[in-house]
């Protein structure tokens, strides 16, 4: 259409007109510090509140001497008729709200985030979709731009602006890292938030822990990187993986950090967030179905259930350097309590000797759920005393139920396989009842 957006420094500008399309104009020049005269024969009362000077009389021809632009907000042809008189006498740009084809300058939609100044035109063929259009892109500004200008200015003027490191800075402001709970691992435990903003990654960054079916819902167009952390065999260092997430951010994408379970519960996600936020990285969670609490239930164990368990804990096993946290095994004395236990498969040995030489009950009910959620899950019930044996061979992952609760995998597994029909859902709540009662 032959058009082109310029910014005018300090322009003589007259706005006539004293209705609601004037009062439009004269806020915006005002926010835009624009310095303007208007005239009109009356103004409305908002107009008249403003703190801008105002001329009450009909517009005449001196008023044009020494004006850059004219803005006729009126929508009276007489108007129009005498700016495109005085126009030929002396040059102007003419905007004619009304009848903008007689004028030669649109105003676009601006968006001001203080330095920061976008223009929206459809060239005159709709305002309103420039103004829906400005108000979208408004949405996608980081709040810290205005500050990141104000810096850019003064090290401009310093001579010592670096148009690298300004690339960079400005970039990473335009990242999110999601830190992503996957559930356990069967697909259908991930929650819609999870699968939806995974639609929208750039970078997805995912460990050994995620399944198949979970990594397969990834668009086929989206990056995929492992970092998979399998015991013993670590592909990345935790502080590689901070750093490699880092250097992505920095490059203003969006990108997943996939973590099975929740991010939160053992899953090195407080890390990697503090790690992020401190370099100024946005982050945003989501969280996920832990394994510590999907595991038992898939497994048919409640971790609390009136007269077995009135609390619960949730523990890790493992310390850094592979060795075992005894931390919570004082737990394990406290009546009514299951205590769920991750990463812990690899010290049934130990978990079963210490706990039995500080004399906690050899009989007290454990369970070993392997792959819980999965199509090869595993569930081993035990107790205390044989747990060493009953580990030997067990899949991983795998969680720890050690409490009375484990007594209720018996009737309660039903509930878990989907596979079973009503009936014997009804026949099996009946033997719940009794059992709770004797
Ligand atoms: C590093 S932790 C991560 C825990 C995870 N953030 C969560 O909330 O489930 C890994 C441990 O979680 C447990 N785990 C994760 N997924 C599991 C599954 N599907 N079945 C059994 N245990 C699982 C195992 O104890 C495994 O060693």
């Amino acid at each position: 259409m032959g058009t082109f957006p310029i910014l005018l420094t300090k322009p003589k500008l007259l706005l006539i007109g004293g209705g609601q399309i004037a009062l439009q104009k004269a806020q915006a020049l005002s926010r835009n510090q624009i310095n303007f005269n208007i005239i009109a024969s009356a103004f409305c009362h908002e107009i008249q509140a403003l703190d801008i000077p105002m001329t009450h009389r009909p517009v005449c021809a001196e008023d044009f001497a020494g004006v850059n632009i004219v803005i006729d907000a009126t929508g009276n042809p007489d108007v129009a008729k005498l700016v495109l008189q005085e126009k030929k006498k002396s040059y102007f740009l003419f905007n004619c709200v009304s009848q903008p084809e007689l004028g030669d300058v649109y105003f676009p939609a601006i968006l001001n985030v203080n330095d920061l100044k976008i223009s929206v035109s459809t060239d005159g063929a709709s305002p309103t979709i420039s103004r829906i259009v400005r108000d979208k892109i408004a949405a996608f500004i980081p709040k810290q731009i205005p500050n990141l200008l104000a810096e850019k200015r003064v090290e401009r003027q310093l001579g010592t602006l670096d148009i690298k490191t300004t690339q960079e800075q400005c970039l990473k402001l335009f990242s999110t890292v999601y830190l992503i709970g996957c559930g356990p691992g069967d697909v259908d435990l991930m929650t819609i938030k999870a699968y939806k903003t995974l639609q929208q990654m750039d970078v997805v960054f995912y460990d050994h822990l995620l399944t198949p079916e979970i990594l397969a819902l990834i668009p086929e167009t989206t990056q995929k990187i492992s970092v998979g952390k399998k015991k013993g065999c670590h592909l990345y260092r935790q502080e590689q993986i901070n750093e490699l997430l880092f250097e992505h951010a920095k490059r203003g994408l969006k990108i997943a950090r996939l973590k099975c379970g929740d991010p939160y519960i053992f899953g090195r996600g407080a890390e990697e967030a503090e790690y992020l936020i401190k370099k100024g990285i946005k982050v945003e969670m989501i969280s996920g179905i832990s394994s510590a609490l999907a595991g038992p239930a898939c497994a048919g164990i409640p971790p609390t259930a009136r007269n077995y368990a009135t609390n619960m804990s949730i523990v890790s096993a493992h310390l850094a350097g592979c060795k075992i946290n005894t931390d919570w095994l004082p737990l394990l004395k406290i009546p009514h309590h299951t205590i769920i236990v991750l990463m812990g498969l690899s010290f049934a040995t130990q978990i079963s000797e210490l706990s039995l030489a500080s004399g906690v009950n050899p009989q007290l009910p454990v369970a070993i759920i392997s792959n819980a959620s999965r199509a090869d899950q595993d569930v081993r019930i035990t107790d205390m005393q044989n747990l060493p044996t009953a580990a030997v061979g067990a899949q991983r992952p795998a969680i720890l139920v050690i409490g009375d609760v484990v007594r209720l995998h018996e009737i309660l597994s039903f509930a878990s396989r989907a596979d079973e029909g009503l009936s014997s859902s009804i026949s099996e709540a009946g033997r719940l009842q009794e059992l709770a009662v004797s």
